[in-house]
C-alpha cells in the first residue's frame, strides 16, 4: 500500500522517480508527489495518477535528488492536499510516507500548541512537523532528528525524505512497511519494492524493522533501532525488465492469466521426480520431522491466498492425513490463541508484506509454533521472517486482481502435501507417482483451456449486463466458486457471491431469477450427481447457467445454457484447472464495463496496514 521512491545520483531525479512510481502504482494510485532539491525544494503533487502527476512535472523539477509517492488513502480524502510528500513549516523538508502513525492526533496537538501548523488531513504531516521540532533545536544532524522524531511515534511506517539544507542526502527509516535499497554505480535509489529499482541496478539492500539509513550518491549507513551501524547484505535481484512490463497484452491482469503455463513449470522445475515418483522442496527439509509430527496445521492468509489455503486444508487433510485450519489472518489474532508448539503455520503471501498475515505469523511464532511460507516475492517480510518455506516461483504479479499467485499456491501446496504424505506413509509410492505425473501435465492442460478465450470471451459478452452473479462449487471446487467470484466483484464492481453448492438451498436460492447468472464449478467426479441436482434446482427458477466442467461431461454441458471444458484430471488438482475460465470471464465482464482492470477503484495490491 502507498508506493515510496527515491533517488540520489547525476540523472535528473524526477525522471528516475516518476518511472519507479508508474512500476509501483499497483500499491496504490489516488494520488501522488514528487520532490526534489535543486538548491531549494521543488514540489509537485495532486490528486490522480502518476500519469498526471508526470504532466505536473513536465520539465520542471531539475534536482538530482529527490523523493516520489503513489497514494492508498488511509488518512484523509484523496485530493492534491493530502497527497505526498508532506513538507516541513519552513518549506525545506520533505517527507514521504506508507502506513499508518496510531498516535498522531496526540502528537500533532502537542505540535499545534508549539505553533506549528497543518494543512492536511494525514497522519503523516506530523512526522515532517515533528522531525522539524526536533532540527528547531539541534539542527546539526538531519538523521537525529529523525530518530528523535521516531521515538515518539507509535504505528507502523515506511519514511523517506529530504531536507534542503542537507542537499546530498535521503533518510529512509521503517518499521512495519518495506522498504529497499538499490546501489548503482555513483546513484542510489530507494523503493518500497523492487521492481521500482529493477530497471537501474540488480544489487539491492533489504531494511528491516526499526532501521533507519542514510544514503548518499555513493554509499550508503544503516544503524539499528539501538543506534547501532550495521552490515547490510546485499542481495543479487532476478527480475528482468521483460517480467515487469506488459509485453504487449492490454493489461497486466491478461498477461498473467496467460504466464500460468509458464509460471507452474517454473513453479514445478527442479522439484518433482515423475519416473521416482518424488518431490524435493529444499526450503522445508529442514523441519520435516517436526511437519511430519505436527498435532495440526493452521494456515493464515488474506483474500485469494486464503482461498488457496482453503484448497490446501482439502490437499493436506486427503494426502497427508493432518488436521487443518485455515484462518482470515486478519481474525487470528483476535481469536483464543491455542497455537503453540507441535503446531505448524503455513501463512501464504504473494507479496510477502500483507500486515495482517504477518502479524499472525509473529504471534504463531512466539507461541512457539513453526511457520513455513508459501511466498512469491522473494526477500519480503514474511520470507524472511518465517523459520522456512516453499517460493512459488510465479514471477512478478503486477495486476491487482491476483490470478497466477493463486494456482502457484496451489501448486506449491499440492506439492507440500504430497512431500508430508510419502514422509508419513500416508500415500505409497504408486499413488504418488500418478499425483507427480497429473501434476507435471497441470501446464499443458491450462494452455489447453487459454485456447478457449475467444469462447469465454463471447460468455462474458452475453453476461456483462447482470448486477449479480453466484458460483457454487463442492468439495475442491468450493474455494474456486470463492475465488471466482472474488475475481469478478474486485474488477468488474459486480456483486458476486460464491457458496459451497448445497448451501444455496439454505439462503441464496431465494436470489435467483431469470436475471441471475449462476457459475457452477462441475469439476470433481465425486460430487458430479449432487451437482447436476443443484443444477436442476437452479433451472427450476430460471436461473442462468454457466458451467466449468470437464471435457466429456455431458450431462452437464448439456444442462447448461454455456459451458466450458477443462481436460481430464485427478479431482485433486481440478482447481488449478477450473479456475483459469473464472479469471478471463471476469476480466472479460471488467472491460466490457470499461473497468481499470488493473487498477481497480479502492483496491492496493500489497496491503501494508490493517
Ligand atoms: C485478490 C487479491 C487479494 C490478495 C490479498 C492477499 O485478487 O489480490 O485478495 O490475495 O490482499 O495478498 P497477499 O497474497 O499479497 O498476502
Amino acid at each position: 500500500m502507498c508506493g515510496i521512491v527515491g533517488y540520489v545520483g547525476n540523472k535528473q531525479a524526477s525522471k528516475v522517480i516518476i518511472d519507479g512510481l508508474k512500476r509501483l502504482e499497483y500499491r496504490g494510485y489516488d494520488s501522488a508527489g514528487l520532490a526534489t532539491l535543486n538548491g531549494t525544494l521543488e514540489l509537485n503533487k495532486g490528486k490522480g495518477k502518476v500519469a498526471n502527476l508526470e504532466k505536473l512535472v513536465g520539465d520542471s523539477q531539475h534536482g538530482k535528488i529527490g523523493i516520489g509517492h503513489t497514494r492508498w488513502a488511509t488518512h484523509g480524502e484523496p485530493n492534491d492536499i493530502n497527497s505526498h510528500p508532506h513538507l516541513s513549516q519552513n518549506g525545506k523538508l520533505a517527507l514521504v510516507h506508507n502506513g499508518i502513525i496510531e498516535n498522531y492526533n496526540t502528537l500533532k496537538k502537542k505540535l499545534t500548541e508549539q505553533g506549528y501548523e497543518f494543512y492536511s488531513e494525514t497522519d503523516t504531516e506530523v512526522i515532517a512537523k515533528l522531525i522539524e521540532s526536533f532540527l528547531d533545536k539541534d539542527a546539526s544532524s538531519l538523521k537525529k532528528a529523525v530518530q528523535l522524531a521516531l521515538h515518539q511515534v507509535t504505528g507502523t511506517y515506511g519514511i523517506a525524505l529530504v531536507h534542503s539544507d542537507f542537499p546530498d542526502q535521503i533518510i529512509v527509516a521503517r518499521k512495519g512497511s518495506p522498504l529497499l535499497l538499490g546501489i548503482g554505480d555513483g546513484e542510489m535509489l530507494i523503493a518500497s519494492d523492487a521492481s521500482a529499482v529493477a530497471a537501474y541496478t540488480d544489487k539491492v539492500v533489504y531494511l528491516d524493522d526499526g532501521e533507519i539509513a542514510v544514503i548518499t550518491k555513493d554509499d550508503y549507513t544503516v544503524e539499528s533501532a539501538e543506534q547501532v551501524e550495521l552490515t547490510k547484505e546485499v542481495h543479487e535481484l532476478a527480475l528482468s525488465l521483460e517480467e515487469i512490463e506488459k509485453g504487449g497484452y492490454d493489461h497486466f491482469m491478461l498477461k498473467e492469466i496467460f504466464e500460468q503455463p509458464k509460471a507452474l513449470s517454473d513453479c514445478l522445475r527442479g522439484r518433482i521426480n515423475v519416473n521416482e515418483g518424488t518431490v524435493t522442496l529444499g526450503g522445508i527439509e529442514s523441519v520435516m520431522e517436526q511437519l511430519v509430527n505436527a498435532n495440526r496445521i493452521v494456515i493464515a492468509a488474506c483474500g485469494t491466498s486464503w482461498h488457496s489455503g482453503l484448497v490446501g486444508e482439502y490437499l493436506f487433510e486427503y494426502l497427508a492425513k493432518v488436521p487443518v485450519e485455515v484462518e482470515y489472518a486478519s481474525e487470528f489474532r483476535y481469536k483464543e490463541q491455542l497455537i503453540g508448539e507441535g503446531d505448524v503455520m503455513i501463512v501464504i503471501s504473494q507479496s510477502g508484506e500483507t500486515a495482517d498475515t504477518l502479524a499472525a505469523l509473529r504471534e504463531a511464532k512466539e507461541r512457539g509454533a513453526l511457520v513455513l511460507g508459501v511466498v512469491n516475492v522473494v526477500g519480503s517480510t514474511i520470507a524472511r521472517e518465517t523459520d522456512a518455506g516453499v517460493y512459488i516461483h510465479a514471477g512478478p504479479e503486477i495486476g491487482v486482481a491476483s490470478t497466477k499467485a493463486f494456482t502457484a499456491q496451489v501448486t506449491v501446496l499440492t506439492l507440500m502435501a504430497i512431500r508430508l504424505g510419502l514422509e508419513k506413509g500416508t500415500i505409497d509410492k504408486k499413488h504418488a507417482k500418478k499425483l507427480i505425473k497429473e501434476l507435471s501435465l497441470i501446464p499443458s492442460k491450462i494452455e489447453e483451456i487459454l485456447k478457449q478465450t475467444d469462447q469465454i470471451q463471447h460468455v462474458s459478452n452475453l453476461f456483462s449486463y447482470a448486477p449479480n452473479f453466484l458460483y457454487l462449487g463442492r468439495s475442491y471446487s468450493f474455494p474456486v466458486a470463492l475465488e471466482g467470484a472474488l475475481k469478478l466483484k474486485e474488477i468488474s464492481y459486480i456483486h458476486a457471491e460464491g457458496y459451497p453448492a448445497a448451501e444455496m438451498k439454505h439462503g441464496p436460492i431465494a436470489l435467483i431469477d431469470e436475471m441471475m447468472p449462476v457459475v457452477v464449478i462441475a469439476a470433481t467426479h465425486h460430487t458430479n450427481d449432487k451437482m447436476i441436482s443443484n443444477i436442476e434446482e437452479v433451472k427450476a427458477r430460471k436461473g442462468r447457467i454457466i458451467a466449468i466442467t470437464n471435457a466429456g461431461n455431458n450431462e452437464v454441458a448439456d444442462l447448461a445454457e454455456f459451458s466450458c471444458t477443462i481436460p481430464e484430471t485427478l479431482d485433486v488438482f481440478s482447481p488449478l484447472l477450473s479456475v483459469i475460465p473464472l479469471q478471463l470471464l471476469s476480466y472479460y465482464v471488467a472491460v466490457n464495463r470499461g473497468c481499470n482492470v488493473d487498477q481497480p477503484r479502492n483496491l492496493a495490491k500489497s496491503v501494508t496496514v490493517e
